[in-house]
């Protein structure tokens, strides 16, 4: 029997569709620019997302540093949230391989980061200083429960960061969840930005890849540092195939997982022992009272002898995200597996 498998959206597979596409897929060396599909793809990810330019990229954290090190020189200062992947899940490749140090701000419970925080944030003009170059947001934003950014907010940090000669790039892994849950484009929310990166191979369901988009001058350096990082990469349409129907197709279907992320919501608070967040997107996140006498790893390893996979660590906190191989039976598989795991 299948697991049903709530660990990340990371965890999805190629829809059958995906895998036609990619063995039909016209490619060429794309390092030369000559894979019709790689620019197929490019196109269409800098059309949607309103920008004149867009670069294809082997993974989210690649896409994230190439930005950083395009936008900063090396000592420069980049202002990011302290619950940002950035600052705490990609390896500290700004500072390891672009020289570029962290500036650490904390993430409020909605994802954003004060605008009062950002400006105390900007180094003043003193030869003992980094130069602060770059804001980083995160829509939506992982730990702090998925949730999104509107644009609004992200209009005003835009407006701070030009007032103050600063880039801004989003970390869009998930902006199409953003942007779906909040009945918003995507051009909308990404307009004030210099740079973005968002996920394909998330719940866009691609197996592999990533996109920046930001200006022309823009991605034509990104290139140069995508080669420079290892990132260049030859008959790669073959992946490319899959990105295209994950924006074409699978960006229009992120309402049904954030429908059912509700409806595990639901389910879990009828059992004893979980408090459990009303979720924002495709995530949601529990905790796990102090009165439940196994512990979060006890928990995992007996929801998995249940064929159900979650992310159990040793916090009481859990994370569960749905993504399109999670069907109406996979969340009541769930929250029975669950509810028979605390009773
Ligand atoms: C918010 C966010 N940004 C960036 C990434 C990095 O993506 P990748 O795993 O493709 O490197 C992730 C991955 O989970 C993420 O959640």
């Amino acid at each position: 029997m299948e697991y049903v498998d709530l660990r990340s959206d990371t965890v999805t597979k190629p829809t059958p569709e995906m895998r036609e596409a990619m063995a039909e897929a016209e490619v060429g060396d794309d390092v030369y620019g000559d894979d019709p599909t790689v620019n197929h793809l490019e196109e269409l990810a800098a059309e949607m997302l309103g920008k004149e330019a867009a670069l294809f990229v082997p993974s989210g954290t690649m896409g994230n540093l190439i930005a950083l090190i395009v936008h900063c020189q090396r000592g420069d200062e980049v202002i990011v949230g302290n619950q940002s992947h950035i600052y705490l899940n990609e390896a500290g490749g700004m500072s390891a391989l672009g020289g570029i140090q962290p500036y650490p701000v904390q993430n409020q419970p909605d994802g954003t980061l004060t605008l009062d925080d950002i400006s105390a944030s900007i180094r003043t003009e003193d030869v003992h200083h980094p130069i602060t170059r770059l804001i980083c947001l995160e829509n939506t934003q992982n730990v702090c429960g998925g949730v999104p950014l509107t644009p609004e907010y992200i209009h005003r940090v835009g407006e701070l960061a030009r007032a103050n000669n600063l880039f801004l790039h989003i970390d869009g892994a998930r902006i199409f969840n953003s942007a779906t849950a909040q009945n918003v484009s995507v051009r909308k929310l990404v307009e004030p930005a210099d740079s973005v990166m968002f996920c394909l191979s998330k719940g866009l369901a691609s197996p592999i890849g990533s996109m920046v988009v930001g200006t022309r001058k823009f991605i034509a350096r990104a290139q140069h540092i995508r080669k420079m990082l290892g990132g260049g990469m030859r008959q790669v349409g073959i992946v490319a195939a899959a990105g295209i129907i994950s924006l074409e197709k699978m960006t229009k279907r992120l309402g049904d997982d954030h429908a059912r992320a509700k409806k595990i919501a639901d389910g879990l608070r009828q059992v004893e022992g979980l408090d459990v967040d009303s979720p924002y997107t495709n995530m949601v996140y529990l905790n796990i009272s102090e009165e439940v006498k196994l512990n979060p790893i006890q928990i995992g390893e007996r929801m998995k002898q249940r064929r159900v996979l979650v992310d159990a660590d040793h916090t009481r906190r859990l994370r569960l995200v749905t993504h399109y191989l999670i069907d109406d039976a996979a969340v009541e598989k769930a929250v029975s597996a669950f509810r028979e795991v605390l009773n």
